[in-house]
């Protein structure tokens, strides 16, 4: 039987869980202040699991009329299970919903498995910010990507 995958908002009771996802994910981890932040002020917080698992997360902001997705992360024992794929078009849909017409993210150029997951769903490039990521030795840039919903 197939395992029934339920994408519902992220509450207090998962921020450890999601906390050590990130912690494992990536190399400048969000802190569990920030990510219990979120949270609290009403950010669009979305958490995918499966059989109680949670596999993956999505963290956006609704501001202004767009949508900036701010966190996309899928557990790394998880991976190339189409988690992200379908985690994110979930959140297109909300988005799409919500009368926002398009939704915009950063991502390293060197990052190439976001990169490829957003360029499949749509996403193109319109600038560049210049040492946004400065955790490393030399500083990186991003890639600005947008969609039109
Ligand atoms: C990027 C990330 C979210 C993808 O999650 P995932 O669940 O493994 O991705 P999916 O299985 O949904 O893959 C969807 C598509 O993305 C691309 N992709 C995913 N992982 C890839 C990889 N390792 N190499 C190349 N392409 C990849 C493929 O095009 C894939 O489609 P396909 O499987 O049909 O070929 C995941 O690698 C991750 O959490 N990375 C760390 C956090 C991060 O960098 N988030 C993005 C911040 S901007």
């Amino acid at each position: 039987m197939e395992k029934k995958t339920v994408i519902r908002p992220m509450k207090a009771a998962d921020i450890d869980t999601v906390v050590s996802i990130e912690q494992a994910a990536y190399r400048a981890p969000w802190s569990e202040i920030l990510i219990r932040d979120c949270v609290t002020v009403g950010l669009q917080c979305w958490v995918l699991e499966i059989e109680q698992q949670i596999m993956a997360y999505g963290i956006m902001a609704f501001h202004q009329g767009e949508c900036h997705l701010l966190n996309l992360c899928v557990d790394p024992k998880q991976r190339r299970q189409h988690y992200a794929s379908h985690l994110l078009d979930f959140l297109l849909h909300l988005t799409c919903k919500s009368e926002i017409p398009s939704m915009f993210l950063e991502v390293r150029p060197s990052n190439t498995a976001a990169m490829n997951l957003y360029k499949k769903k749509g996403f193109i490039e319109t600038g560049i910010v210049e040492d946004y990521y400065r955790e490393g030795v030399e500083p990186e840039d991003a890639l600005v990507l947008r969609v039109t919903l």
